[in-house]
């Protein structure tokens, strides 16, 4: 044997001495792997639970504008908006709260994972349509906050309802909770823009900025209550419809689109 082959069975001798180590480590990083993945996999199938509560809620809140739509020719709902809060937001706002990170927990304690924002036309559409979704024989209302009859100190109005609801799933049933933010397009607009403002950093003089904004919301609130009282006044005073009129409004209810 000369020196190279020497050196190469030397080699190929540590290698066959290190290999069940290898096998070893590489059996232990797989076996992480695959926890991991596991945890992972539990946290998309906690995640696709909230994502189908948005689905019916959504569902739900558009039978109702549809149901308003085609019996009075309105809609009270001008737009909906939803969102899946992220993973990241998931665990940043359990370590602020002080919680242990475990799905168990996450369930118990966050009742926001599923957002639904309900943007009404008028402040009556708002509490309509609120009673009409908490009425509902699956729907059932954990809790809720009257931003509207008590705005925040800064202004802030909204209804907030946390709602919890079945989703039946092919071999078990999972209750889910949601939020939904009930507003209206003023509120929304005065939300929208405080929200944006609070994030801005380095604003020299946060407390002038926070008792304009105080004054908008109030002017907002003062248009809001304007324009429900024309509506209402509008709606108790159509005078009498000639048989014609009627007619024709029974006709423009069968034209409306079910959109289905
Ligand atoms: P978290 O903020 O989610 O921990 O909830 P909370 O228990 O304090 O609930 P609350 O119902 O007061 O607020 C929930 C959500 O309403 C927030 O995440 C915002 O989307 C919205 N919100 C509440 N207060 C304000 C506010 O002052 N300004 C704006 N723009 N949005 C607000
Ligand atoms: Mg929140």
């Amino acid at each position: 044997m000369n020196n190279t082959e020497n050196k190469n069975e030397i080699a190929s001798i540590n290698n066959l001495g290190t290999l069940p180590q290898q096998i070893l480590n590489q059996d232990a990083l797989l076996q992480n792997a695959g926890k991991l993945l596991d945890s992972m996999l539990d946290l998309k199938d906690l995640m696709l639970g909230y994502s189908c509560a948005i689905k019916e809620i959504r569902t739900k809140l558009e039978i109702l504008d549809k149901e308003f739509e085609v019996r009075y020719q309105r809609n009270p709902i001008s737009s909906i908006h939803t969102r899946l809060k992220s993973q990241t937001s998931i665990m940043e706002k359990m370590a602020r709260k002080g919680y242990e990170i475990s799905r168990e927990n996450i369930e118990k304690n966050l009742n926001d994972i599923a957002g639904l924002r309900v943007i009404c036309s008028y402040v009556d559409d708002i509490y309509r349509i609120a009673d009409a979704l908490t009425n509902q024989d699956d729907i059932e209302l954990i809790s809720k906050k009257d931003y509207i009859k008590n705005p925040k100190p800064n202004g802030y109005r909204s209804l907030h309802l946390i709602v919890s609801i079945p989703i039946f799933f092919a071999d078990h049933t999972k209750i889910v909770r949601a939020e939904v933010q009930i507003r209206t397009i003023a509120m929304d607009f005065w939300a929208s823009l405080e929200h944006e403002i609070k994030y801005k950093k380095h604003i020299e003089n946060p407390e002038e900025f926070a008792e304009k904004l105080k004054k908008c919301a109030d002017v907002i609130s003062y248009t809001d209550a304007l324009m429900q009282n024309i509506r209402t006044e509008i709606d108790n005073n159509q005078g009498e419809k000639t048989e014609e009129e009627l007619i024709f409004e029974k006709l423009k209810r069968f034209d409306k689109s079910l959109g289905e």
